[in-house]
């Protein structure tokens, strides 16, 4: 089935942009809403809460704040799942290693600096293309407040 997902650059393959939308264009996703944007801390906090706790919490809002981000709305069969066995495991390390053809083995550092982010599911992905790209409601331009 058609299917959208979610996919951000992160800041440390935003210098490869031109290459990572090759590799999205060669696997015949459509890029259907982009834009660039530095996210505030309390942005990328809201974004990752699932992560909250975690010991990577903190340097994972370091990290994704350090830059400009690149956020799309990827559309294609199956999209979700095939987005992430685009991208490859989250540690680049490992992808290097087991995943060599993915975006996190050719763009990546480690297992926080991995190029890109992908929706793991079909819920995550709604709550993040809303997150970037919020649908403009006719009752917003309507009533004033
Ligand atoms: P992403 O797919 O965007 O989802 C959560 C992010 O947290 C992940 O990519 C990495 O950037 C980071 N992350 C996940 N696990 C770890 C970890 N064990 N150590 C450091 N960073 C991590």
């Amino acid at each position: 089935k058609r299917q959208r997902t979610f996919a951000m650059v992160k800041p440390d393959a935003v210098h490869r942009l031109g290459e990572v939308i090759d590799v999205i264009q060669s696997r015949n996703f459509e890029v259907s809403q982009m834009k660039m944007v530095q996210l505030t801390r309390a942005q990328a906090g809201l974004f990752y809460r699932e992560h909250e706790g975690r010991p990577f919490f903190e340097p994972l809002l370091d990290y994704v704040t350090s830059g400009p981000v690149v956020a799309m709305e990827l559309i294609t069969t199956n999209a979700v799942q095939r987005w992430r066995e685009t991208l490859g495991p989250t540690d680049a390390e490992l992808a290097r290693r087991e995943a060599p053809d993915t975006i996190r083995a050719k763009f990546g550092k480690d297992k926080q600096s991995n190029a890109a982010h992908g929706s793991d599911s079909d819920v995550a992905a709604t709550r993040e293309i809303e997150f970037f790209f919020p649908s403009s409601k006719v009752h917003d331009i309507m009533v004033p407040q």
